[in-house]
């Protein structure tokens, strides 16, 4: 019989040849329970399973939060790679904190080793244009360039994630739609371009926190990346967990409209909501001299 396996409990091992247990399994499990070690055998079945149990205590699967039940936020950083990506990276990985960036294709060009980096530490890399224009002045065949050019060059660099698109200014027209990917905006403006102030940016963030949020920084403003500890702190004071946009809203589709977990507006809604948004201009342009 077994019981309370691998837990404080006590630990019974009498069933199950385990020959082949692997060495820090045997030495976790000696640690647990010395006397019943040793005493293994009986059917395969039970030790199996129980090898089974035994190697996700040693090695636990990766298992990110569920956020069908755990309060989940997406960090954003849009308009990079710039000179303060680095700085942000580094901050997320002392904070244990996955971040999607919505980098520019020109940018990107430029620095590809920070794009490179930036996939490397577990973060997502997305679009967000070539080169930053208002998408609704262009044609169809414009708005393919901006966002091909970008993804070939992602693509190129190794660290194509899966197909998202940030609209600079979060403005889109029925043609950015048709370009067939989630075009993903966002639920919380920290307006980090506007204030260029940590603390304004950090309270900005509280003041509109929700469950689902998707939030809007730049990591091409030195303030916005010096928010970042406060934010995490805040927000990990009140349980909830940072995931990617990808994690956060897994099934978005082509030519949906995401604002947060919560608030996905379907490609396929009424025409009538596609001329509600149509042209919708969220920000103010934001400056992209990022060298
Ligand atoms: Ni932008």
């Amino acid at each position: 019989m077994v019981s309370g396996v691998l837990t404080d409990g006590p630990v019974v091992l009498v069933q199950g040849p385990c020959e082949g247990l692997p060495e820090p399994v045997r030495d976790y499990l000696v640690e647990l329970e010395p006397e019943r070690i040793a005493a293994l055998g009986g059917t395969g079945a039970v030790c199996a399973d129980l090898l089974h149990q035994a190697r996700d205590v040693v090695a636990p699967p990766p298992s990110g939060p569920d956020c069908d039940v755990d309060k989940c936020v997406a960090l954003t950083f849009d308009d990079g790679p710039s000179a303060h990506t680095g700085r942000l990276l580094d901050t997320l990985d002392e904070l244990d904190v996955p971040a999607t960036f919505f980098v520019v294709g020109q940018s990107a060009q430029s620095n590809p080793d920070m794009v490179a980096r930036i996939h490397a530490e577990g973060h997502e890399v997305q679009n967000h244009t070539w080169d930053h224009p208002q998408l609704p002045d262009l044609a169809l065949a414009q708005q393919q360039e901006q966002y091909d050019s970008t993804q070939d060059l992602i693509s190129g660099l190794g660290v194509r994630d899966t197909d998202q698109l940030r609209p600079p200014y979060g403005a889109w027209d029925s043609n950015t739609r048709a370009l067939g990917v989630p075009l993903i905006l966002w639920s919380i403006d920290t307006r980090d371009w506007e204030t260029q102030d940590a603390e304004a940016i950090r309270a900005e963030v509280n003041a509109n926190l929700h469950d689902g949020a998707i939030v809007l920084q730049h990591d091409t403003i030195a303030e916005s990346v010096d928010a970042v500890p406060g934010i995490v702190a805040d927000l990990r004071e009140q349980d909830y967990h940072f995931v990617t946009v990808d994690d956060l809203v897994p099934d978005a589709g082509p030519g949906d409209l995401v604002y947060s977990r919560g608030n996905v507006v379907d490609a396929a809604a009424t025409e009538a909501a596609q001329l509600r948004h149509e042209h919708e201009y969220v920000v103010p342009p934001v400056t992209t001299d990022v060298g």
